[in-house]
């Protein structure tokens, strides 16, 4: 089988991989809001099979396991070996039983045709290098009129969470080139009308993009706040390999920038993203 996705196997199976199991439950309070409106957008109903996609260390796919009930079941895919190990741990830990996980790359792994009644991802599915090739493929395991709802990244200036604080980081850290438009990586589906020609060259129909937008709690604190960011987006990997004395500098400039974000819930900062939904023909 041909290799694809290089970049975005090692990126999720190395430090990244430690890093985002590390910071399980801050992401979790963080995407939880736009994981619960896109959980609302699918529906799930009682009985139905479904397929999160890049479903990380699965605190969606235990949240479709409670909603599909046991005659249902959720199968929860994922690149990342450690964070998937820390999927199946809390899934033994709380005794679920209608979920499995599979590791696999989903732009390529052969799905079994008719087998879902819906698939889902928060935030999984904006890491393939061909992905018209990965979403047709992603169709073969869908059932005919199945539904596919996910939410990705709507356009990065909007999302202050990473602008705010990568605007910061750049004066400390030497960060990654910039993404181009419709790369692999959070912001692929910023441009609506690209994410809207990806699916229908895929052979989705019945597409909708909808924006939700909000503003999230980062952190109870400032302190807190710059902690979380500065082990997010661009900035995590050159964050982690710098000296201490560095980490400190970013760690005092973002602290004093979440000042202006404080409200009486915490530090609050803008997110904006794509509710999708498309069928298959
Ligand atoms: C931004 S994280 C989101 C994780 C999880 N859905 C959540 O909301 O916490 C993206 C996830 O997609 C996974 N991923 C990236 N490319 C993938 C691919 N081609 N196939 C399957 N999973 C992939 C990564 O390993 C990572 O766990």
């Amino acid at each position: 089988m041909k290799e694809i996705n290089l970049e975005q196997k090692e990126f999720w199976n190395e430090k990244k991989g430690k890093i985002w199991v590390s910071l399980g439950p801050r992401i979790d309070d963080m995407f939880g809001p736009l994981g619960d409106e896109a959980l609302r957008v699918l529906a799930p109903k009682k009985g139905e099979n479904v397929l999160d996609v890049g479903c990380g260390t699965a605190t969606t796919s235990f949240k479709l396991a409670g909603l599909l009930g046991e005659k249902g079941s959720v199968t929860g895919m994922d690149i990342s070996k450690p964070i998937l190990e820390c999927a199946k741990q809390k899934a033994k830990e709380n005794s679920i039983k209608n979920i499995e996980f599979v590791l696999a790359d989903a732009q390529n792994h052969y799905f079994m045709a008719d087998s879902y009644d819906a698939i889902f991802s928060r935030f999984g599915l904006m890491f393939f290098d061909d992905p018209v090739a990965a979403f047709s493929n992603l169709l073969k395991g869908l059932k005919s009129r199945g539904r596919l709802t996910f939410v990705c990244w709507a356009d990065r200036s909007a999302n202050d969470w990473i602008e705010v604080s990568t605007n910061i980081a750049t004066k400390f850290l030497e960060l990654p080139p910039k993404a181009a438009p419709r790369d692999p990586g959070p912001f692929a589906f910023e441009d609506p009308l690209y994410l809207n020609e990806v699916l229908s060259n895929a052979g989705c129909n019945k597409i909708l993009i909808e924006n939700y937008s909000a503003t999230n709690v980062v952190g109870k604190n400032t302190k807190e706040a710059a902690e979380f960011l500065s082990r997010m987006g661009p900035m995590s990997l050159p964050f982690e390999d710098s000296e201490v004395s560095v980490q400190r500098k970013v760690i005092d400039s973002l602290e004093k920038c979440f000042a202006d974000y404080v409200t009486i819930r915490g530090v609050e900062m803008k997110f904006s993203t794509w509710m999708v939904t498309a069928y298959k023909a």
